[in-house]
């Protein structure tokens, strides 16, 4: 968690590093804080809040030129959310600055011997912890900042990505990474660094991912200089060329990102599917599956982990693969997964989904398969990420950057790859009929309209939002595989508005939630034509008898549920099976605009951060 920036070069630091901080702050909004250097003069400013609490204080707090600095915002691990506690943390002396994102677990006893050789702590990060180890070896050593920088990391047990400046020494930056992201974007003269290339879009296209362990000395009209932590050897910088544009992370004329990426949703899920699904030949081509098709084919089972939205992706999946290949599938909370002991063999395929591609139990999950001897297979959204690199094999969601905390289009581009993985499966087996293969690939490719014209339901789901914004509770019901649409429905509701949701198989609704039912409880069911109809129709009418308020969505055209709902939402026919990627517009419509009534901060939820690089 934590968004880092750095710059050196040419240009006034300040308003990079603060537009930079700007697009990081999904991955945290805790507090902010800058550090330019300029004149010999190393200034800070740093508040608890957002980025724009800190741009009001740095312009009263210090002048804002110099062509160096670096700046954080801040999701608090170690310590409240409060000024003393944000980033950056200088050392003792004053001389070193350190930004830090991720945790550094044994801070407790290296800072006792740090204290018992005089040192002192203002806060109660284990950053600045960090930062003091950091001096006190360079001291003691006589050594550079990256030698020291180095010799520090190898005495920590944590994850960290770091920048870290020195004030004897004003050209340079020292970063590493263990565990979370960093981006450094090589520029004319000028190099920048980020917890992603978002910061530096404009400004070039071309970038290093540090890799795990590996430290990067980054001056100014020299090579970049990368090193492996633990052994000291050199590497060779890895350059890549970004494929983000200007355009795709900002909100393109919409209110928020999340309504912006709402919409995306048709687009990007051809995205997914281009180039990789051709109905009219039948084929289905994704290198990754290929190259290990066997090992698919062969799997006792797949197990699929992921956490909150990737993990309801799972979900569907599970029907999904079950149902065309005939494999078995789990689905596991990445975070359970990790410390349980599962029983993992070489004959397991492990499906590691994640949007952002860091999530720390997804990692340690895939690491835990991994050592058991399972092939492991990700599907990540961000290209070059921590999971993406991990994984065996993978294929990307092409979703682009995914900004509001809240995932959608994170949701059905997961669903849209692991639809073409079990179609794949199914075609290799034989286990689906040719007619049905050959139609749900005609389905697929038709999905991206569906969607386009489930998002017509804008004006109902605003006009629902308008009658149950002040709800305290909600139920979402749904069967088959539109029970995880009702877990994702529930999520999305209680992320973003903060109402207490849940979502439920609707059958189990008789065990338990039926209690809760009266009429100021709003029930959303998820209810189209294909699946479990019926059954679903006779859960509506306990649902009605209790006379609690039915929000129904439907196939168009409806007329058993329309006579039973308070309000129904129509959306357009699809088979049972792909119906989550229409199924889910409408609630993810429908949060969104409540969470607005309620004058919620839709993008940055709080307690929220988009990337959760901790466990
Ligand atoms: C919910 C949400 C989170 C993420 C979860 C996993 O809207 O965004 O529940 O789905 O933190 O994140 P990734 O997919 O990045 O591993």
């Amino acid at each position: 968690m934590c968004g880092i920036v750095g710059y050196i070069g040419h240009r006034e630091a300040y308003p990079v590093i603060i537009k930079g901080l700007q697009r990081l702050e999904y991955r945290g909004y805790d507090s902010a804080g800058i550090m330019l250097y300029d004149n010999s003069e190393l200034k800070v400013s740093k508040t608890k809040g957002k980025v724009s609490d800190l741009e009001a204080r740095a312009q009263n707090e210090i002048t804002l030129n110099g062509s160096i600095g670096i700046g954080h915002t801040r999701w608090a691990t170690h310590g409240v959310p409060n000024d003393v506690n944000s980033h950056p943390h200088l050392s003792n002396s004053g001389n070193l600055c350190i930004i830090h994102n991720g945790i550094i677990e044994n801070y407790e006893p290296l800072k006792k011997e740090l204290i018992n050789r005089g040192y002192t702590f203002k806060s109660d990060t284990d950053t600045e912890v960090l930062v003091n180890l950091i001096e006190e070896i360079k001291k003691k050593e006589n050594i550079k900042l990256g030698k020291a920088v180095q010799l520090a990391l190898n005495q920590v047990v944590g994850a960290y990505a770091i920048v870290v400046f020195d004030k004897e020494k004003p050209d340079e930056l020292v970063a590493a990474r263990l565990g979370s992201p960093l981006a450094i974007g090589i520029g004319d003269g000028e190099f920048f660094v980020g917890s992603d290339a978002t910061p530096f879009i404009e400004y070039t296209s071309n970038a290093i991912y540090l890799e795990d362990e590996e430290t990067a000395v980054i001056r100014l009209h020299k090579p970049l200089k990368i090193r492996k932590i633990k052994d000291d050897t050199t590497v060779d910088p890895y350059i890549q060329e970004l494929q983000l544009n200007l355009e795709q992370i900002e909100k393109g004329g919409y209110e928020h990102f999340m309504l912006k990426e709402i919409y995306e949703q048709p687009n990007v899920i051809k995205d997914t599917y281009r180039g990789r699904l051709l109905a009219n030949t039948g084929i289905i081509q994704m290198s990754g599956v290929e190259d290990n098709i066997e090992k698919f084919t062969n799997a006792d089972r797949i197990l699929i982990v992921a956490c909150g939205t990737s993990w309801h992706a799972g979900l569907v999946a599970e029907y999904i693969i079950e149902e065309f290949s005939r494999i078995p599938v789990e689905v596991e909370y990445a975070s359970e997964f990790r410390y349980r002991n599962p029983i993992i063999t070489s004959k397991d395929v492990v499906i590691a989904i994640s949007q952002s591609g860091e999530t720390a139990d997804t990692l340690a999950a895939i690491k835990l398969a991994k050592e058991k001897g399972a092939f492991v297979f990700g599907v990540c959204n961000v290209v070059g990420s921590s999971i993406s690199r991990e994984t065996h094999a993978g294929a990307y969601t092409h979703a682009g950057p995914e900004i509001g905390v809240a995932s959608t289009k994170a949701f059905t581009t997961q669903i849209t790859v692991l639809t073409m993985i079990a179609l794949r499966l199914a075609k290799v087996k034989g286990t689906l009929s040719n007619s049905d293969y050959f139609r749900y690939l005609q389905e697929l490719e038709i999905i991206p309209e569906k969607v386009l014209e489930a998002l017509n339901t804008n004006d109902i789901a605003k006009e629902i939002a308008e009658k149950f914004k002040d709800s305290q509770n909600c139920l979402y019901l749904g069967r088959g595989y539109n029970f995880p649409v009702a877990l994702e429905g529930a999520l999305k509701l209680k992320e973003i508005s903060y109402i207490h949701a849940e979502g439920y198989p609707a059958a189990e609704m008789k065990h338990g939630p039926i209690a809760l039912i009266d009429e100021k409880m709003p029930v959303i069911v998820i209810a189209p034509k294909q699946g479990h109809y019926d059954k679903v129709v006779s859960n509506i009418q306990e649902i009605k008898s209790r006379s609690g308020k039915i929000i129904a969505v439907v196939t168009k055209g409806d007329t058993q549920v329309k006579e039973l709902a308070d309000y129904v939402i129509e959306i357009p026919e699809t088979s049972d099976a792909l119906s989550p990627l229409i199924t889910t517009i409408p609630l993810q419509l429908l949060s969104y605009y409540i969470a607005v009534l309620r004058g919620c901060n839709v993008d940055q939820p709080r307690n929220l951060a988009k990337s959760v690089t901790v466990e």
